[in-house]
């Protein structure tokens, strides 16, 4: 069986989307699917590619768990709607600017990571960068929600390329 394959987008690529990576991975090691489902993150944005997850989220996401000191930004390319089945924004301004990088008759599905979360009304993953401890607590908290949901989903229905 083919891989499915997952993309997390924000921004700047070191604070929400390889936060989302490392609990995504995290999960599906778990799971032991990590076989089955590939992961990744990239940023809309150029301006910290090829440097390691912020400081304050990598010590976050370390406290519970998840070590991201292995991931590396890099900016999101066409090429990545030829090999991603799911491209998930964390914002609806990282959203719009994938929306016009998508090529007519891409066949996986683009949207938002929050779509596959449980807290009703919260549809954006808040940028964190420019405020303090508790926004990166957020960002944990609401990554790890719907990812686990993302992974339910996934395994219910859609762990098979037939889908696409
Ligand atoms: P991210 O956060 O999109 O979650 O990685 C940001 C990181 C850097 C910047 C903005 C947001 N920046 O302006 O450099």
């Amino acid at each position: 069986m083919d891989k499915v394959s997952v993309l997390f987008v924000c921004l700047g690529n070191i604070c929400r989307s390889p936060t989302a990576h490392g609990v995504f991975l995290h999960l599906l090691n778990c799971d032991g699917l990590d076989q089955c489902i590939r992961v990744d993150s990239a940023g809309t944005g150029d301006w910290h590619v090829g440097r390691p997850p912020d400081r304050r989220a990598a010590q976050a996401a370390l406290n519970r768990g998840y070590d991201l000191r292995d991931l590396r930004a890099r900016q999101v390319s066409t090429v990545d709607f030829t090999e991603f089945d799911y491209i998930l924004a964390m914002d609806r301004n990282n959203l719009q600017d994938l929306q016009r990088l998508c090529p007519v008759g891409y066949r996986g599905y683009l949207g938002l990571l929050l779509e596959y979360g449980s807290k009703c009304g919260q549809t954006e993953v808040p940028d964190p960068y420019s405020g303090g401890e508790s926004g990166f607590e957020l960002v944990l908290d609401l990554v790890e929600d719907a990812c686990t949901g993302l992974l339910r989903e996934l395994s219910t229905s859609k762990a098979s390329k037939r889908n696409f």
